[in-house]
């Protein structure tokens, strides 16, 4: 056989693989689920973030989240930008990508009250043995919120300058 015959034919071998890999995942995952895994938003670290926390689960995988804020220092400050990066599961980047682009504009107590159950069913579902990546999203989320208010609490209690 010629080395075309073998690449065609390797070709092949890896699309049939790639198309019952896709067909597996739609078994098992949403349509919402796996456009948020395959291309998640909010993707990356942030410099100069107000807030940040990194957070690891159960399962010993990790999830980290930035937020910069608008009206930083009053009651109504708000989430301007998030991002979230995580060495998890495609499951676990699906959480991270669906729950920033839902707390995005939000304040901080609107986004400290969202539970994992919300962004389940955001996403129209996980299975039984995913569900605790969700979990660690919005723990995540929950702890990058509290490390704002710890901090601000802190400098509220500086000394003023001069
Ligand atoms: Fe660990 Fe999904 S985050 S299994």
């Amino acid at each position: 056989m010629s080395d075309q015959g073998d690449v065609k034919d390797i070709n092949r071998i890896l699309e049939d693989i790639q198309r019952q890999i896709a067909e597996q995942e739609r078994a098992i995952y949403t349509p919402t689920v796996i456009e948020h895994a395959y291309h998640p938003r909010n993707w990356g670290r942030m410099d100069r973030a107000d807030a940040r926390r990194i957070w690891q689960g159960p399962c010993g995988d990790t999830m980290e989240i930035y937020l910069r804020l608008d009206k930083e220092g009053t009651d109504k400050a708000a989430i301007r930008v998030i991002s979230f990066m995580t060495d998890g599961c495609g499951s676990s980047v699906a959480c991270g990508s669906m729950l920033t682009t839902m707390v995005q504009g939000k304040t901080l107590e609107q986004a400290g009250k969202i539970q994992p159950r919300d962004l389940l069913i955001a996403l129209g579902g996980l299975p039984q043995e995913s569900a605790h990546c969700a979990f660690l999203a919005v723990h995540t989320l929950h702890e990058a919120i509290l490390n704002w208010y710890r901090s601000a609490h802190t400098r509220s209690k500086e000394p003023n300058d001069g």
